[in-house]
């Protein structure tokens, strides 16, 4: 009976709008870790809540990974005059198709929007970091990402994106040692929501969040419930888009 599903995914959109207090929750039928096709729902819903809340000459700032990814699979275009697509931070180690440049550049493609890209290293070294700030073509895209009105972001398992971005051995060690299970912008996070790692890049700084009007979190599966928990504990986010499976576990815990 498919009603009486609805009602039960709009029980959980409530639950964790309050445990989270959160504007808003999307809670899409399935499992993403098992069936990809929840991954593209999710890809979906983000969407149709974009459409919802997008202005002309907005920025919206975004992340990489696979679920951003199917976001950028699932874009429409906007009809929204001079929107600009961002990557919120510069490369974070990740395969070219999941990067953040790679989906900034496809979702504004299909929104029929205009980008700005981000090519900066990773791992950056101090030195570098410190001058590669100043030079003006990055200065100029740090501040559209600090300005953005929309920011959209994956969450991940402290250890998969560990290891997905090849830290070396003590930095794994590291993440283990201080229970890291979040990550979110090169950040990771450990149950309580403390910082125990956080990649230098340039870029969205978790601070930075603070004054972005629409904070937009895609994460699900039921793998990253306590990734999902751990982010939130921060209290950075406005919106989040997730599916069932990590919605109860996430209600249960
Ligand atoms: C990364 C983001 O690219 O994707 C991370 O920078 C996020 O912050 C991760 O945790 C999520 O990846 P996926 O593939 O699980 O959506």
């Amino acid at each position: 009976n498919i009603m009486k599903e609805l009602s039960g995914l709009e029980v959980y959109e409530q639950k964790l709008k309050t445990k989270f207090n959160l504007r808003k929750v999307i809670v899409v039928p399935g499992n993403s870790d098992i069936d990809l096709g929840v991954k593209q729902e999710l890809g979906k819903a983000c969407v149709h809540f974009l459409k919802r809340i997008i202005k002309d000459n907005m920025i919206i700032s975004v992340t990489g990974g696979s679920t951003m990814s199917a976001i950028a699979d699932e874009m429409i275009p906007m009809e929204n005059k001079d929107c600009l697509f961002v990557p919120s931070r510069g490369g974070l180690g990740e395969q070219v198709e999941n990067q953040a440049n790679t989906i900034c550049v496809e979702m504004a493609r299909k929104a029929k929007g205009n980008y700005r890209l981000l090519y900066v290293p990773d791992p950056i070294s101090e030195s570098s970091y410190r001058s590669i700030i100043k030079e003006p073509v990055v200065k100029e895209v740090t501040e559209y990402i600090q300005n953005a009105d929309i920011v959209i972001h994956g969450i991940g398992e402290a250890m998969t994106m560990a290891e997905r971005r090849k830290m070396s051995k003590n930095q794994l060690d590291q993440i283990k040692k201080s229970n890291g299970v979040g990550e979110a912008f090169g950040y990771y996070f450990d149950k309580s929501g403390q910082i125990v790692h956080k990649v230098r890049t340039v870029g969205l700084q978790l601070e930075d969040l603070e004054s972005i009007a629409h904070v937009i979190t895609v994460a699900g599966g039921a793998s990253k419930a306590d990734a999902i928990e751990s982010y939130f504990k921060l209290g950075k986010s406005n919106v989040l888009i997730t599916d069932e499976a990590a919605a109860i576990k996430l209600v249960k815990g």
